[in-house]
C-alpha cells in the first residue's frame, strides 16, 4: 500500500462541493428576503428537527454549550444543586452545570461504550441531586432505559447531551426524545454540522419549551418586558438554511459512517484492538471512531510518523481536571474512566472516507502492535 495516502481527520471540502449550489442559492434567497435572524429557515428547521427526532418542540440556540446551560436552567438547576454526569466527555457538559452555579457529580462510565454507567449513577444520588445528564458520547446512545428508571424512582430530571449523536437511536427511540430535554451541537465536526456555530434543544415538555424560549431571548416574557436575566442565544438564518439541506441527507450520511466503522471493525478482527460496541437494535451515529488498546501512545506515534491524524478523546477525566480539584476526586475513584483515558484513541470517520484510507490507518496500527 502506498505511503502517500492522505487521511485528514475530517474533510469537509467534498461535502461543501456537493452542497454548495443549494446552499449558495439559500444564501441568495436569505439576502433577497433581508432576514438574517429568526427568519423562515430557522422556524422551518426547528419544525423539521422536531419531526425528525419525534418531539413536540425544538428550540434553536447559538451552540451546544448554550443548549445545555439553557436546558439545565429551565429545569431549575441553581446553586447547591447536584447534577450527576459523565467524566468522559468534552468539558462543556460539566461546565454547563457549573456556569449556572450547580455542582457536577461524576459517575463512572461503562467499559464497552464509554457512556455513563447506571449502577455508578445510582451510587452517587444524594438529597441534593436534582438531575442526571448522560452523554451519548462519540454517537453511542447512553443506557437511557436504566437511567430514566433511576430518575423516576428518585424524582430527578434527565437531560441528554446529544451533541455528538444526532440521529443515534436506543431501540427505535431517537436520542433527544428520550428525556426531559435533548441538547445538540451543530459545530462543523458534528454528525449534523453547520459551517459555523449552532445548537438546539428538543423537548416534549411545554413548560421547558416556554422557559427556554424566554431565557434564550434575554429572559423576555413579552417584547421589552424582562422576567429574568437570561441570554442572547440564536441560530442564524444562513446556518439554518444549510442545516435544512443537510438534515435531508442525514440518514444516508450516518449509514456511510456506519459502513466506515464496519470496515475498521473487520480489519481489527482478531487483533489486540478493542473496537467500539454498537447498540443492539439501535443506531450508533459514529461522530468519532474510538478504539482502545494497551499501547495507545506507541500506536499514536506510528500514526503520526505517517502523518495520519488521530485524537485523544479524552486524555483526562473531567473529575481530575484542575478546575474541579475542589470537588476532591482522585485517580482510582472512577477506574473505568481512568483506564479509558489511557487506552482510547479516536480515528478519522466521516461519510467520504474511503476503504483505501481506512485500510491504510488500520494497517499502520496493526503493524505498530505486531
Ligand atoms: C459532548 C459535547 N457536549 C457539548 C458540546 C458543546 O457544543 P458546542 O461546541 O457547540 O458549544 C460538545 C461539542 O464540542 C460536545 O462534544
Amino acid at each position: 500500500m502506498s505511503d502517500s495516502i492522505k487521511v485528514p481527520f475530517l474533510d469537509l471540502s467534498r461535502e461543501f462541493e456537493d452542497l454548495s449550489e443549494e446552499w449558495m442559492s439559500a444564501i441568495h434567497e436569505t439576502g433577497k428576503a433581508g432576514s438574517y435572524i429568526g427568519g423562515s429557515n430557522v422556524q422551518a428547521f426547528e419544525k423539521e428537527v422536531a419531526g425528525y427526532v419525534g418531539t413536540k418542540h425544538a428550540i434553536s440556540v447559538a451552540n451546544g454549550t448554550d443548549a445545555l446551560v439553557l436546558s439545565l436552567r429551565a429545569l431549575g438547576v441553581g446553586p447547591g444543586d447536584e447534577v450527576i454526569t459523565s467524566p468522559y466527555t468534552f468539558f462543556a457538559t460539566a461546565e454547563a452545570i457549573s456556569i449556572i452555579g450547580g455542582t457536577p457529580v461524576f459517575a463512572d462510565i461503562e467499559e464497552g461504550n464509554f457512556c455513563l454507567d447506571p449502577v455508578s449513577v445510582k451510587s452517587k444520588i444524594t438529597d441534593k441531586t436534582k438531575g442526571i445528564l448522560p452523554v451519548h458520547i462519540f454517537g453511542h446512545p447512553a443506557n437511557m432505559v436504566a437511567i430514566n428508571a433511576i430518575a423516576k424512582e428518585h424524582d430527578l430530571f434527565v437531560v441528554e447531551d446529544a451533541a455528538q449523536a444526532f440521529s443515534a437511536k436506543e431501540g427505535d427511540g431517537i436520542v433527544g426524545s428520550l428525556s426531559d430535554a435533548g441538547c445538540f451541537s451543530f459545530y462543523p465536526t458534528k454528525v449534523l454540522g453547520c459551517y459555523g456555530d449552532g445548537g438546539l434543544i428538543t423537548t416534549n415538555r411545554d413548560d421547558v419549551n416556554e422557559n427556554i424560549r424566554m431565557l434564550k431571548n434575554h429572559g423576555a416574557s413579552a417584547p421589552f418586558m424582562h422576567a429574568e436575566v437570561g441570554y442572547n442565544s440564536r441560530l442564524d438564518e444562513i446556518q439554518a438554511a444549510l442545516l435544512r439541506i443537510k438534515l435531508q441527507q442525514i440518514d444516508q450520511a450516518v449509514a456511510s459512517r456506519n459502513t466506515v466503522a464496519g470496515r475498521y471493525a473487520s480489519n481489527f478482527n482478531d487483533s489486540p484492538v478493542v473496537v467500539p460496541t454498537t447498540p443492539k437494535g439501535g443506531r450508533h451515529a459514529f461522530n468519532l471512531y474510538t478504539i482502545r488498546m494497551p499501547n495507545r501512545d506507541k500506536v499514536r506515534q506510528a500514526l503520526m510518523d505517517k502523518n495520519i491524524p488521530s485524537s485523544l478523546c479524552y486524555p483526562l477525566g473531567l473529575h481530575l481536571q484542575e478546575v474541579y480539584q475542589d470537588l476532591g476526586y482522585k485517580v482510582g475513584d472512577l477506574p473505568v474512566c481512568d483506564k479509558a483515558s489511557l487506552e482510547a484513541l479516536s480515528l478519522p470517520v466521516y461519510p467520504d472516507l474511503t476503504f483505501e484510507q481506512v485500510d491504510y490507518v488500520t494497517e499502520t496500527i496493526l503493524s505498530a502492535l505486531s
